[in-house]
């Protein structure tokens, strides 16, 4: 018999483009291929309870109580429940908290979403009484999570994945992130990252302007190219174990990204003083002591800092002495490629 009430439980994580995906067609498809890897400590764990009703009612709690992020999930489940009706016969309560707190800057829209898709993607297969293999799940749930937000399809998978149609790896599409399994150097396995808090003050310009403003930007077409160009040099990067020409490409695209904003009509300026400054010490420090470091960076002023394990001490002693005193309450976040998703219940 067909039971009425389930529930879902998953942690999700957030996750750090390295080719960034900037720029969106109809349907939340992609301009470009991105990649990313999966944040070990950032996450977001989400509950969803679900009772059969003849007044389906949609309910968000985050942290336990009513939150404005409450109105973007109604939006998404009533988009959802296009392609999966059954949804139309069920009231959801939806329970979500962050791992990370609120003023770490780190975009939570990634997680968020990608822990309410997997518990979707496993309460719409135990409705319908269908089993389907981990490749499936994964992908339907990326497909979900895609729909609420473009960069959260790429949360589902452990470690790099990757979104959007390319010629360099079988298998990509536009419609789901996939994970990059290829046979890539060891030292990458070992990815960390630093996240330097400059400010965690609200975006002045949500995601989705800003993929808009790519719709009409004078480099829109080489943008294009030069990501497709940038994906297929890192990969190759990381097949050799070329970290140099890896950190080079990583901090192209974080700068075009900006570069972008800056150039767009209206233009957006999200970097502050102190980013700026960072970028810099870095550079600097790469430079004096041949470790090997570089950053990447979000539609935000706040600065991840990329590293390998084994060179932790280094990179934790020049976080202190060099960089915390340009930071928002001296506050960073350890963080660290990650094992991707848990199921919690
Ligand atoms: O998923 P969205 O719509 O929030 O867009 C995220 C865009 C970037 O974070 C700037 C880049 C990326 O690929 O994650």
């Amino acid at each position: 018999m067909v039971e009425e009430r389930y529930r879902a439980k998953w942690s999700c994580p957030s996750n750090i483009a390295l080719v960034k995906y900037w720029g969106k067609r109809p349907g939340q498809l992609p301009i470009n291929p991105s990649f990313s890897f999966s944040l070990q400590k950032s996450r977001t764990e989400t509950s969803v309870s679900i009772q059969k009703s003849s007044k389906p009612e949609i309910s968000f709690l985050f942290e336990g109580k009513e939150s404005p992020f409450g109105e973007r999930v109604r939006k998404y489940l009533e988009l959802l429940k296009l392609d999966y009706p059954w949804m139309q016969n069920y009231s959801f309560l939806i329970e979500s908290e962050n791992t990370f707190p609120h003023s770490a800057g780190i975009a939570s829209s990634a997680s968020s979403f990608g822990a309410l898709a997997l518990c979707l993607t496993d309460l719409s297969m135990k409705v319908q009484e269908v089993t389907v293999d981990e490749k499936v799940f994964s992908e339907t749930a990326s497909r979900m999570a895609r729909a609420g937000s473009g960069s959260a399809c790429r949360s589902i998978y452990s470690g790099f994945a990757l979104w959007g149609k390319s010629g360099q790896v079988e298998g990509t599409t536009d419609r789901n992130a996939i994970p990059f399994r290829e046979k890539i150097h060891p030292q990458f396995q070992g990815l960390m990252d630093a996240v330097l808090l400059v400010d965690s003050g609200k975006k002045q310009v949500s995601s989705s302007s800003g993929h808009e403003l790519m719709n009409q930007h004078p480099f829109k077409e080489n943008r294009v190219a030069q990501a497709n160009q940038n994906l297929k040099t890192i990969l190759e990067s990381m097949k050799s174990g070329d970290v140099k020409t890896f950190f080079e490409i990583v901090e192209n695209e974080a700068l075009t990204l900006h570069a972008l904003m800056m150039s767009s009509s209206p233009s957006v300026v999200l970097l502050k003083a102190e980013s700026l400054i960072i970028i810099e010490k870095i550079r600097t420090f790469r430079q004096q002591t041949d470790t090997p470091v570089g950053f990447t960076i979000d539609a935000g002023p706040n600065i991840h800092l990329l590293y390998f394990k084994e060179n932790r001490t280094q990179v934790r002693d020049f976080i202190q002495t060099e960089l915390t005193g340009l930071l928002e309450n001296e506050q960073w976040m350890d963080d660290r490629i990650g094992e991707g998703p848990e199921k919690l219940e």
